[in-house]
Protein backbone atom coordinates (compact mmCIF):
# COMPACT_ATOMS: atom_id res chain seq x y z
CA UNK A 1 0.00 0.00 0.00
CA UNK A 2 1.26 3.29 -0.76
CA UNK A 3 1.31 5.81 1.59
CA UNK A 4 2.06 9.71 0.72
CA UNK A 5 5.32 10.66 2.54
CA UNK A 6 3.80 14.12 3.90
CA UNK A 7 0.80 11.31 5.50
CA UNK A 8 4.01 9.26 6.48
CA UNK A 9 5.63 12.35 7.85
CA UNK A 10 2.65 13.50 9.70
CA UNK A 11 1.88 10.07 11.17
CA UNK A 12 5.26 10.21 12.61
CA UNK A 13 4.98 13.84 14.17
CA UNK A 14 1.76 12.71 15.56
CA UNK A 15 3.25 9.40 17.09
CA UNK A 16 6.12 11.21 18.84
CA UNK A 17 3.78 14.28 20.12
CA UNK A 18 1.33 11.38 21.74
CA UNK A 19 4.50 9.37 23.30
CA UNK A 20 5.74 12.93 24.19
CA UNK A 21 2.45 13.80 26.50
CA UNK A 22 2.55 10.17 27.65
CA UNK A 23 6.00 9.99 28.92
CA UNK A 24 5.40 14.13 30.50
CA UNK A 25 2.29 12.14 32.59
CA UNK A 26 4.11 9.50 33.41
CA UNK A 27 6.65 11.05 35.11
CA UNK A 28 4.77 13.24 37.19
CA UNK A 29 2.67 10.45 38.19
CA UNK A 30 6.04 9.11 39.12
CA UNK A 31 8.24 11.65 40.27
CA UNK A 32 5.64 14.53 41.93
CA UNK A 33 2.82 11.97 43.18
CA UNK A 34 0.31 13.79 41.21
CA UNK A 35 -2.67 11.61 40.32
CA UNK A 36 -6.11 11.92 39.01
CA UNK A 37 -9.13 11.01 41.57
CA UNK A 38 -9.22 7.36 41.12
CA UNK A 39 -11.43 6.39 44.87
CA UNK A 40 -14.49 4.72 43.61
CA UNK A 41 -15.84 4.58 46.55
CA UNK A 42 -19.62 5.68 46.28
CA UNK A 43 -21.74 8.21 48.86
CA UNK A 44 -25.44 9.53 48.78
CA UNK A 45 -24.76 13.40 48.70
CA UNK A 46 -28.15 13.89 49.51
CA UNK A 47 -27.76 12.08 53.27
CA UNK A 48 -24.31 13.05 53.74
CA UNK A 49 -25.35 14.63 57.77
CA UNK A 50 -26.96 10.61 58.33
CA UNK A 51 -23.87 9.30 57.51
CA UNK A 52 -20.83 8.15 61.00
CA UNK A 53 -18.64 9.61 58.47
CA UNK A 54 -19.71 12.75 57.30
CA UNK A 55 -21.63 13.64 60.00
CA UNK A 56 -20.82 17.45 61.08
CA UNK A 57 -20.18 16.51 64.49
CA UNK A 58 -17.40 13.41 63.36
CA UNK A 59 -15.84 16.10 60.60
CA UNK A 60 -12.23 17.61 61.21
CA UNK A 61 -9.21 16.66 62.31
CA UNK A 62 -8.62 12.95 63.60
CA UNK A 63 -5.61 11.28 64.96
CA UNK A 64 -5.00 7.85 64.25
CA UNK A 65 -3.40 4.76 66.74
CA UNK A 66 -0.23 4.87 64.16
CA UNK A 67 0.33 8.53 64.68
CA UNK A 68 -0.71 9.49 60.92
CA UNK A 69 -4.03 11.87 60.63
CA UNK A 70 -6.94 11.63 59.01
CA UNK A 71 -8.54 14.95 57.88
CA UNK A 72 -12.90 14.35 57.18
CA UNK A 73 -14.24 17.50 55.12
CA UNK A 74 -17.14 18.34 53.81
CA UNK A 75 -17.75 20.64 50.46
CA UNK A 76 -20.73 22.59 50.00
CA UNK A 77 -22.03 25.43 48.54
CA UNK A 78 -19.51 27.75 49.78
CA UNK A 79 -17.14 26.47 51.61
CA UNK A 80 -14.93 23.42 53.13
CA UNK A 81 -16.62 22.73 56.41
CA UNK A 82 -14.60 22.85 58.96
CA UNK A 83 -13.49 26.19 57.75
CA UNK A 84 -10.06 26.16 59.26
CA UNK A 85 -8.68 22.89 60.48
CA UNK A 86 -5.13 22.12 61.88
CA UNK A 87 -2.72 19.39 60.71
CA UNK A 88 1.12 18.42 62.23
CA UNK A 89 3.64 18.84 59.83
CA UNK A 90 5.88 15.78 58.36
CA UNK A 91 2.89 13.88 59.14
CA UNK A 92 0.58 11.42 56.69
CA UNK A 93 -2.31 13.30 56.01
CA UNK A 94 -5.12 11.49 54.32
CA UNK A 95 -7.87 14.03 53.13
CA UNK A 96 -11.30 12.54 52.60
CA UNK A 97 -13.67 14.54 51.48
CA UNK A 98 -17.30 14.54 50.35
CA UNK A 99 -19.56 16.90 48.47
CA UNK A 100 -23.16 18.00 50.15
CA UNK A 101 -24.14 19.64 46.54
CA UNK A 102 -22.57 19.82 43.39
CA UNK A 103 -19.31 19.26 41.68
CA UNK A 104 -16.65 21.13 43.78
CA UNK A 105 -12.93 20.55 43.66
CA UNK A 106 -9.93 21.11 46.13
CA UNK A 107 -6.70 22.76 45.36
CA UNK A 108 -4.42 23.36 48.11
CA UNK A 109 -1.43 25.54 46.96
CA UNK A 110 1.99 24.62 47.57
CA UNK A 111 1.39 20.79 48.20
CA UNK A 112 0.41 18.04 45.57
CA UNK A 113 -3.44 18.13 47.28
CA UNK A 114 -5.87 18.80 43.71
CA UNK A 115 -8.84 16.68 43.32
CA UNK A 116 -12.31 17.04 42.22
CA UNK A 117 -15.15 16.35 45.05
CA UNK A 118 -17.67 14.49 42.96
CA UNK A 119 -21.23 14.41 44.35
CA UNK A 120 -21.70 10.97 45.17
CA UNK A 121 -17.84 9.77 45.93
CA UNK A 122 -15.57 10.09 48.07
CA UNK A 123 -12.58 11.77 46.96
CA UNK A 124 -9.36 10.72 49.10
CA UNK A 125 -5.57 12.39 49.27
CA UNK A 126 -3.00 10.89 50.81
CA UNK A 127 -0.06 13.64 51.43
CA UNK A 128 2.06 14.64 53.63
CA UNK A 129 3.49 18.33 54.06
CA UNK A 130 6.87 19.61 55.41
CA UNK A 131 6.43 23.30 55.26
CA UNK A 132 4.73 24.78 58.69
CA UNK A 133 2.74 27.58 57.75
CA UNK A 134 -0.52 28.79 56.94
CA UNK A 135 -2.60 27.46 53.75
CA UNK A 136 -5.52 27.78 51.61
CA UNK A 137 -8.08 25.16 50.44
CA UNK A 138 -9.76 26.50 47.24
CA UNK A 139 -12.36 25.39 45.45
CA UNK A 140 -11.11 25.03 41.54
CA UNK A 141 -14.33 24.18 39.87
CA UNK A 142 -17.06 26.16 39.04
CA UNK A 143 -20.16 25.85 41.74
CA UNK A 144 -21.84 29.01 41.26
CA UNK A 145 -22.08 32.33 41.85
CA UNK A 146 -20.21 31.90 45.34
CA UNK A 147 -17.32 29.98 43.37
CA UNK A 148 -14.61 32.32 44.25
CA UNK A 149 -15.32 32.56 47.55
CA UNK A 150 -15.35 29.16 48.27
CA UNK A 151 -12.13 28.42 50.46
CA UNK A 152 -10.92 27.40 53.63
CA UNK A 153 -8.17 27.71 55.68
CA UNK A 154 -5.01 25.23 56.66
CA UNK A 155 -2.88 25.82 59.61
CA UNK A 156 -0.11 23.34 59.10
CA UNK A 157 2.00 23.30 62.83
CA UNK A 158 5.05 22.27 63.41
CA UNK A 159 5.01 19.21 66.06
CA UNK A 160 8.65 18.34 66.25
CA UNK A 161 8.72 15.56 64.15
CA UNK A 162 11.92 15.77 61.53
CA UNK A 163 11.74 15.88 57.68
CA UNK A 164 10.53 12.37 55.87
CU1 LIG B 1 -17.05 24.99 45.01
CU2 LIG B 1 -16.32 26.27 43.18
Amino acid sequence: MHINRYEKTWIYVTGVLTAVMVGVLTFYAIANNIHPPSNVETIDSASLHLTAEFAEENLGVKTNADGSVTVTLVGARYGFYPRRIEVPANTPLKFRMASFDVLHGVHVPGTNVATMVVPGYVSEVNTVIPTPGEYTLFCNEYCGLGHDQMWSRMVVVDNGSAPQ
